[in-house]
């Protein structure tokens, strides 16, 4: 039973599969080139993220958010560049759950795959529940008002009302704003007992998008590139205007509440970063996969990590950071300036870049199901090739669904959390498994990527040595207050463990040290997510192993293979 758990793919095998796989005579369209790919990596990463969460980041981390970004880009390196040696080597559109199947076995490739749905499709409830927003700020800019209850979910418009209903107690003035959302919530049409809201502009965009992803990757490719131009145009122009409008004062001091307030901001950052590795689910409609889909991931994650780092140090260098905690920090601070031209700009700027983060999430989760479904883990009908448009049609409106209901009821919150546990481990496993590819196979061909190797044999014991020297108070703490309670700083405690033994494992294997580095970084990020979450994670993962042991386990096409 192990041997057949674990039973891994051949790279050869599933390079055929990808080469000459006929679904009812029809494969995928080669049109992506090397720009392509970098828009799409950019199309991915620059959304909400940037436009949104980053000012709770800056409101607890200071102008010092900006070092975060460094450190999270960083990390994204490391695992892009395992990331990038997997893609030259197997170009298909599996992504990590393909790197997993060949490297870990098909078990460790399904919790993959299974994880990769936290990343894409929840992850783009998300997305398109934070869309919806932007969208209705927008419409109330051109004093067009939607009924509140077709605007939001039922959670969301209660905790909004009670919100507004403190502040009334407290003796605020009751402003036309929170009168109409007192009114809106109370005129909300019942449903069986309670009050019925549906989130019906996020449904709508998930729709159109899905129906784009449908038609073709030569009219979404077009589509992503516009929307990637028009964004980074906006970006820069905040940039440049907003450089005039600095006051190094408000640089001062550069982390008001020390390095621990800068950490505060690790989720929503990192958030802002997850999209990049999305691009290798396109690896059999690119031109030439293994010499692009490296360059495109790297490029792409370089334009971003510059563009970051110059708005965080503009945003908290134009206003005090202690006033940024709002959800578009961006069109904030030009308000507050009197431009409120720019912030329009902006908020335009905003639903644009959240549109492109959904569409290549939503041409990514369909081909990772039809990889899977080649390998027998899940019904045949999600490998099926629309004949006309030569796209995964099934498992595309699939993905619409899954996204769509959701956003259409659902509040976000604990999604954003189960988004970034759900790529930092797909991130994890592909750092890890780039260690057994020399094993495997080695690279050959001129264009392909090969990560460099530097022995981490001393370094790395070092650095962990280092990292508990830094963290001692820390370490001695969680020990001698240890309890059920203290599930945060029981995940500490796990990490610190997990990295003296791959400490130790490099000492004796000399480990690559890039891959090392991108497994550790991505755990440590992993354990600062509140355990709430991770409770939901192992729920989701539980329920994914139940189905693969009912299916995958029985259908595979390895079975009786090895
Ligand atoms: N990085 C993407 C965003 O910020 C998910 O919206």
């Amino acid at each position: 039973m192990m041997k057949q758990l674990f039973r891994t793919k051949k790279i050869d095998t599933a390079l055929e599969q990808g080469s000459d796989e006929i679904h009812g005579g029809h494969t995928l369209k080669r049109v992506l080139t090397v720009r392509d790919l970098t828009f799409f990596g950019i199309a991915a990463v620059i959304g909400a993220g940037i436009f949104s969460t980053i000012g709770s980041a800056a409101f607890h981390g200071g102008p010092g958010v900006s070092i975060l970004f460094v450190i999270t880009a960083v990390t994204c390196g490391f695992s892009a560049l395992c990331y990038a040696e997997f893609a030259s080597r197997i170009p298909l559109s599996g992504s990590a759950y393909t790197y997993a199947y060949v490297s870990f076995g098909e078990l460790i490739a399904w919790i993959i795959g299974w994880a990769l749905i936290l990343e894409y499709a929840i992850g783009n409830i998300v997305v398109a529940i934070s869309w919806s927003s932007y969208f209705n700020n927008l419409l109330l800019g051109l004093n067009i008002h939607l009924p509140f209850w077709l605007t939001t979910n039922l959670t969301t418009a209660t905790e909004t009302v009670a919100r507004v209903t403190e502040q009334i107690a407290t003796g605020a003035a009751v402003t036309p704003e929170m009168q109409s959302i007192l009114d809106g919530f109370n005129n909300a049409p019942d449903f069986f007992g309670t009050k019925l809201f549906l989130n019906i502009p996020a449904f709508i965009i998930v729709a159109l998008i899905t129906a784009l992803a449908y038609i073709g990757m030569h009219e979404s490719k077009k589509s992503a590139n516009a929307m990637v131009v028009f964004k980074i145009i906006v970006i820069l122009f905040v940039i440049a205007i907003g450089f005039f409008y600095v006051d190094p004062a408000n640089w001062k001091p550069f982390m008001p509440n020390g390095f621990t307030g800068v950490l505060q901001g690790v989720s929503a950052v990192f958030y802002a970063y997850i999209g990049f590795d999305a691009i290798s689910t396109t690896a059999e409609e690119c031109k030439n996969p293994q010499r692009d889909l490296p360059r495109g991931m790297i490029y792409a994650l370089v334009i971003c990590t510059v563009l970051y780092i110059l708005i965080s140090l503009v945003l908290t260098g134009m206003v005090n950071y202690s006033e940024l905690k709002v959800d578009d920090p961006l069109a904030f601070v030009f308000d507050k300036l009197g431009l409120k031209w720019i912030g329009y700009i902006i908020s335009i700027s905003a639903v644009v870049a959240t549109t492109s983060v959904l569409l290549v999430f939503q041409l990514g989760q369909p081909r990772i199901w039809m990889t899977m479904s080649r390998d027998g883990l899940l019904p045949k009908r999600f490998s099926t090739i629309h004949s006309k448009y030569k796209t995964p049609a099934f498992a595309t409106l699939v993905s619409g669904f899954l996204v769509g209901i959701p956003a259409l009821v659902l509040p976000s919150s604990i999604m954003t959390d189960l988004t970034s546990i759900g790529t930092l481990f797909a991130f994890v496993l592909v750092c890890l498994g780039v260690l057994l590819l020399p094993k495997l196979q080695a690279v050959t061909g001129s264009g392909k990527f090969k990560l460099p190797y530097i022995n981490g044999q001393f370094i790395l014991p070092v650095l962990v040595a280092g990292l508990i020297f830094l963290f001692r108070t820390r370490i001695k703490d969680a020990v001698v207050n240890i309890s059920s309670e203290a599930h945060q700083e029981i995940l500490f405690l796990i990490f610190i463990l997990i990295a003296v033994v791959i400490a130790v494992l490099t000492f004796l294997r000399k480990y690559s040290l890039i891959p090392v580095l991108g497994a550790l970084s991505c755990l440590y990020l992993m354990i600062e997510i509140p355990v709430n979450s991770w409770f939901w994670f192992f729920v989701w993962m539980g329920a994914g192993l139940i189905i693969y042991f009912i299916y995958g386990y029985r259908k595979s096409k390895l079975n009786g293979t090895q």
